[in-house]
């Protein structure tokens, strides 16, 4: 990554820095960055600027003037309401895909790396084996398409500065997700049905945060894929909460897509093939078990 030439510390905007992942990126930072955290919302224990991304002044301003020159940026914000999106597509489009191609051109005149993190849902999932990362993208949801159309936008405005790093399944200390929902519903019900036909690799963003430090610092522009080493379903992942919670008297049944429909389509089977991330960083990600493990035996509850 370029050092920052003025002599001062290399300074690093964090988009969606209120957000699970964004500020897990930003308490993840290493020591000698300086980190500008942006997002929509107030942050709980992070620092973070207002920036509404889809406008254009302000992505320019929070590159260029408001913390002084950005050295490189790590973009986590989106339009994440997965089912929402469906109804709202322009919106979705807005911020997951012309939202990354302004802040990809900027980058670009900054001559400031730019990770910018997608997802999963670029595939349809019909594939029985991991996702290479040069496979070809097909999403099934507006969401999917939305992020998909970010890539494309922030490859095409800074082809030798972006990198795209698709994960998924994300959980972690700080936003609501999968893992924290079953802890819940567990404690509040005797039985529950979870989907037992869709695969994929639960991904904390503990592990994932660092990561994507590392793709800031020694990437080359391109596709990555970060997740846990490991897959199973959504069943699994709950069963493995609840008897790692220690919460006791209730029964979780498998169920399958079509018992529990919902609005957007999601993929069956998006396993990704990290293997060109562990090159990069000479070990994977942990296993999907331990890094559950580890989450919850800290800030969890
Ligand atoms: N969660 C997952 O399982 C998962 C899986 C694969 C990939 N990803 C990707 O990982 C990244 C982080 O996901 P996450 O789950 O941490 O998301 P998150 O918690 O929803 O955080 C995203 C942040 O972006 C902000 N944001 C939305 N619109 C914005 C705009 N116009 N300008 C500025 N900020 C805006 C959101 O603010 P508001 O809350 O106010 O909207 C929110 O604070 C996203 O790129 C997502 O697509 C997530």
């Amino acid at each position: 990554m370029t050092e920052a030439q003025d002599g001062g510390p290399r300074r690093i905007l964090v988009t969606g820095a209120a957000g699970m992942l964004g500020s897990q990126v930003l308490l993840a930072a290493p020591e000698d960055v300086e980190v500008v955290g942006t997002d929509m919302r107030e942050a709980h224990g992070v620092d973070v600027h207002g920036v509404d991304l889809t406008d254009e002044a302000q992505v320019q301003s929070a590159l260029f003037e408001a913390a002084g020159r950005i050295h490189g940026v790590i973009h986590t914000a989106a339009y994440t309401a997965v089912d929402k999106a469906e109804e709202e597509p322009e919106l979705a489009q807005a911020v997951n895909g012309d939202a990354c191609g302004v802040l990809a051109r900027a980058a670009a005149r900054a001559g400031a790396p730019l990770v910018v993190v997608s997802t999963d849902f670029v595939f349809d999932g019909t594939r029985t084996e991991p996702y290479p990362v040069d496979h070809p993208t097909s999403p099934a949801s507006v969401y999917g398409g939305t992020k998909l159309s970010g890539e494309h936008q922030a490859l095409a405005a800074h082809p030798d500065g972006a990198c795209i790093v698709r994960t998924q399944w994300l959980y972690g200390p700080r936003g609501g997700h999968f893992p924290g929902t079953m802890q819940r519903l567990a404690r509040e019900r005797d039985r529950l049905s979870v989907v037992s036909d869709q695969v994929g690799s639960p991904t904390s963003t503990l592990e994932l945060a660092p990561a994507l430090w590392d793709v800031l610092e020694r990437g080359e522009a391109g596709v990555y894929h970060a997740a846990c080493e490991g897959e199973c379903s959504w069943y699994d992942l709950a069963v493995a909460t609840i008897e790692a919670s220690g919460i006791e008297g209730v029964r979780i049944e498998p169920c399958s897509t079509e018992e529990f429909p919902r609005p957007a389509k999601r993929p069956a089977y998006s396993v990704l093939d990290c293997s060109k991330l562990t090159e990069l960083r000479g070990a994977p990600l942990a296993p999907w078990r331990d890094a559950l493990l580890t989450y919850l035996g800290g800030d969890s509850e």
